[in-house]
């Protein structure tokens, strides 16, 4: 069947965004970087090889829901068009699609992720493993582009991993907001979310006895490097993985062992670190079913079915717009 491509990203946008990003970011009195420049080739491949560590439990998790209600959840939806935001490998979406294609409704698949080449070979994949599929592609940044994805159909879009976790409260309110308004009142919505559980196991996900999450949380540093023509000596940082219980939400950074002095020279900024100053790369967010429902009134949709709340590990929810 047929396979398109819409680009909404190019890889000089990607350029010019992360340079706006770091010179914002790592000049600011408290250092960040927006988790989102994780995700190169490299950065996508750690993601997946974390997926499969003992310690990481929400892809898990999550697989064994979808294996359990992905009926139900198709039978609900009724959907012919699933669109995936933050699709990376395309691999549980595989029980959505097969769901979907039993019920006998599923016609088009539409994968974004900002991650471009590995999306296109995830998808490409895919595309040949369901031969009746149309599978459109869309590179872009979902905090950006949600108005750029094609609304012909009943949609379901999914937002699976617990990606939602990785914004803050802000911009979480921000995104399903205007995913709300990209949508009808037949299109659904299907979140997954992590719970909030035991401190312990929760920074071992992050922090785990292989050291993938470290190379993971590392990988920023060669991306700066690479795409901003930076300096950053990853062996000089060490991987940070903490619970914040007030914020309830797992913190990432990048803390420098020595004082140091790190040169973006496309950014044009020199940027300095203290011995022992952190640098917040990534927030994960973990909810309370009572919280996502809370979030998504709040946005402007019903929920329509819950699952997993009982187990504990993690959430799926399905909701709709209600105007
Ligand atoms: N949904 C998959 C992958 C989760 S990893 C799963 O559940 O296993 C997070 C994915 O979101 C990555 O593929 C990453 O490239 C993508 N991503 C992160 N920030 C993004 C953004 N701002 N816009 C679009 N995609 C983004
Ligand atoms: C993509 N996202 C949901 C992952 C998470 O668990 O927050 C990213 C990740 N960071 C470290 N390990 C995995």
């Amino acid at each position: 069947m047929s396979y398109t491509i819409d680009v909404h990203l190019t890889r000089d946008d990607v350029r010019q965004r992360m340079r706006a990003d770091a010179i914002d970011g790592l000049q600011s009195a408290s250092k960040s970087i927006p988790p989102v420049w994780f995700y190169d080739e490299r950065g996508s491949q750690l993601f997946e090889q974390i997926t499969r560590l003992p310690e990481y439990y929400p892809t898990r998790a999550e697989r064994h829901l979808l294996e359990t209600y992905a009926r139900t959840i198709a039978e609900l939806s009724k959907a012919d068009t699933l669109v995936e935001l933050g699709a990376g490998a395309c691999e549980k979406t595989r029980v959505l699609l097969s769901a979907l294609q039993d019920f006998g409704t599923l016609a088009t698949y539409i994968p974004f992720d900002v991650s471009d080449e590995f999306l296109r070979d995830a998808a490409s994949t895919l595309s040949s493993e369901y031969e009746s599929l149309a599978v459109h592609l869309v590179i872009g940044d979902f905090s950006e582009h949600l108005a750029e994805i094609p609304t012909e159909g009943r949609r379901m879009v999914a937002f699976l991993g617990g990606t939602i976790g990785n914004l803050d409260p802000a911009r979480r309110a921000r995104f399903l907001f205007d995913l709300n308004c990209t949508m009808s009142s037949d299109d659904s919505l299907l979140l997954g979310a992590d719970l909030v559980k035991d401190r312990r196991r929760l920074v071992a996900a992050y922090d785990d006895a292989a050291g993938v999450t470290a190379d993971f949380n590392k990988n920023v540093l060669h991306v700066l490097n690479e795409q901003l023509g930076g300096d950053f000596d990853p062996d000089q940082f060490t991987h940070v993985a903490r619970w914040n219980e007030n914020e309830q939400w797992i913190e990432m950074r990048l803390r420098a062992e020595h004082a140091t002095d790190v040169k973006l020279q496309e950014a044009g900024i020199s940027v300095q670190f203290a011995a022992h100053e952190e640098m917040l790369t990534e927030i994960s967010a973990k909810f309370t079913p009572a919280r996502i429902e809370a979030e998504l009134h709040d946005a402007g949709f019903v929920v329509d079915g819950m699952w997993g709340a009982d187990e504990g590990e993690f959430l799926l929810t399905l909701a709709h717009p209600f105007c």
